[in-house]
């Protein structure tokens, strides 16, 4: 059995994300959402938020589960028998900062395969989120149904202290 793993912080999850799962999906028998942790950021929303708003996003995608992963990827790559991480690129910058990581997992045993986003989502990135929610803006467009309202609640939040 092929299995991928698709690794992010998903602060929050976007449709972006959402894209690369399902093309995931299309190359391996089962797909491993992995919502980590990325030493270099805060999070806006806690873990467990995340984890719930991908598994609301990705319920419709037939053999794609969500897991939350506390530790090394590649060791939670070698608990499932995952062969590959996939990950999406929308520029040279994503690039730049995905190929040490990808090295890096190389050398500690998995493989990283790089998906190009599809050009009608490539604007998408959680920090943009965030940030056009933060300003008022509409981001309901850029991702899935329901992530809208705990960004900006979890904001809001933020706000009050
Ligand atoms: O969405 P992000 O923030 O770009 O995802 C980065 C993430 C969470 C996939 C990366 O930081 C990660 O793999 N964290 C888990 C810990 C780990 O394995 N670190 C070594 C990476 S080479």
């Amino acid at each position: 059995m092929s299995i991928a793993v698709v690794p992010g912080s998903f602060d929050p999850v976007t449709l972006g994300h959402l894209d690369v799962v399902r093309r995931a999906a299309d190359l391996f028998e089962e797909v491993v959402v992995a919502v980590a942790t990325n030493a270099g950021k805060a999070p806006l929303l806690p873990v467990a938020d995340r984890v719930a708003l991908v598994e609301r996003a990705v319920a419709g995608i037939a053999r794609v589960r969500v897991a939350e992963v506390p530790g090394l990827l590649v060791d939670f790559c070698r608990e499932i028998g995952a062969t590959a991480i996939v990950k999406g690129l929308r520029s040279g910058g994503d690039y730049d900062a995905e190929l040490p990581m990808a090295w890096m997992n190389r050398h500690l045993g998995v493989e990283t395969l790089f998906l190009p986003a599809d050009p009608a989502v490539a604007h998408i990135a959680s920090s943009l989120v965030k940030d056009v929610a933060r300003h008022g803006g509409r981001i309901e467009e850029l991702v899935p149904p329901g992530v809208a309202d705990v960004v900006r609640a979890r904001l809001a939040q933020e706000d009050r202290g």
